[in-house]
């Protein structure tokens, strides 16, 4: 599939992957959800590519939905259009590999929303985050209003989702929105080397760890905590035996 709306280039094991339709500020249509499955797949089929990485071209991260793909849609279509966000984000959550956001601009409505799908979300200092939905009379719907207050609470989610205030980044840092933050200049530099860390650590385990967190926040706690011992001991004689050995014999693991 030719992509219209994603740039991608795959190298050394990381494949950045660049929303690219800078003249509606990035906004997310039916396209970019095609072939942004498409991709997903893809990768997920491609053993070489061991962590994605997410931006947008330009000044925005992503502006949100495509206001003018919905502004005419039915009840019906609209449920449709909900329903593949969602799936699409929650293409994320499935692959095994980690998924960074490196948010260079706007991450405004299903923008914030594609980030909240990810698994780890750096901020250049220029970006801003807001779920302006309430603006136009509508609410969220990949996902924000059942992602945002997991990841940050209920207090901090309802503030976004009501005043549809939008926040710099320091701000989304204390709110516990984005990990980090970092110079605009330097963030494709820093999220490559934060996903040059986690590429050095136990292949297996970086996988495992994506799985188990993810789903056991989804379980019931005593469940999350048995899916835990199950991978943690599946780690012993096999990866983990030669991090731990390595680690005694003071040397680097060899995985
Ligand atoms: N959908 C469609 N087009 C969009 C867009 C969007 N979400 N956001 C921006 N654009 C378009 C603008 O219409 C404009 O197009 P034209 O040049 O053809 O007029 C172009 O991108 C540039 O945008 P602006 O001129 O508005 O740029 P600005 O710098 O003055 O303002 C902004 C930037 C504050 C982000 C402003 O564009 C804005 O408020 N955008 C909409 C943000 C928003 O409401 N997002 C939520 C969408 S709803 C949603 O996401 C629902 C969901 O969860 C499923």
């Amino acid at each position: 599939m030719e992509y219209k709306n994603l740039k991608v280039q795959i190298e050394d094991g990381i494949a950045i992957v660049t929303v690219c339709r800078p003249e509606a500020l990035n906004a997310l249509n039916s396209n970019f959800f095609r072939e942004m499955d498409d991709l997903i797949a893809r990768i997920s089929d491609d053993d070489s590519v061991r962590i994605m990485i997410l931006t947008g071209e330009g000044k925005a991260f992503v502006a949100g939905a495509d206001i003018a793909e919905m502004a005419d849609m039915t009840p019906e279509q609209g449920k449709s259009f909900s329903k593949m966000g969602q799936a699409t984000f929650r293409g994320f959550f499935t692959m095994k590999i980690p998924v960074i956001a490196a948010i260079n601009g706007y991450a405004l409505g299903g923008g914030l929303e594609l980030t909240l799908g990810c698994d780890i979300r750096i901020a250049s200092n220029k970006a801003k985050f807001g779920q302006p939905e309430v603006n136009l009379g509508m609410i969220p719907g990949y996902g924000g209003t059942q992602r945002l207050p997991r990841l940050i609470g209920l207090g901090n989610a309802l503030y976004l989702l009501m005043t549809a205030e939008v926040i710099g980044a320091e701000e989304a840092l204390r709110m516990g929105l984005v990990q980090k933050v970092v110079e605009h200049e330097q963030l494709m530099e820093e999220t490559l080397k934060m996903a040059r860390t986690i590429l050095s650590k136990g292949p297996e385990a970086i996988r495992k760890v994506k799985y188990v967190t993810r789903n056991g926040i989804q379980a019931d706690f005593m469940e999350g905590c048995e899916l835990e011992s199950e991978y943690f001991s599946s780690q012993f004689k096999a990866e983990g035996e030669e991090g731990m050995k390595a680690f005694l014999e003071k040397r680097k693991a060899n995985w």
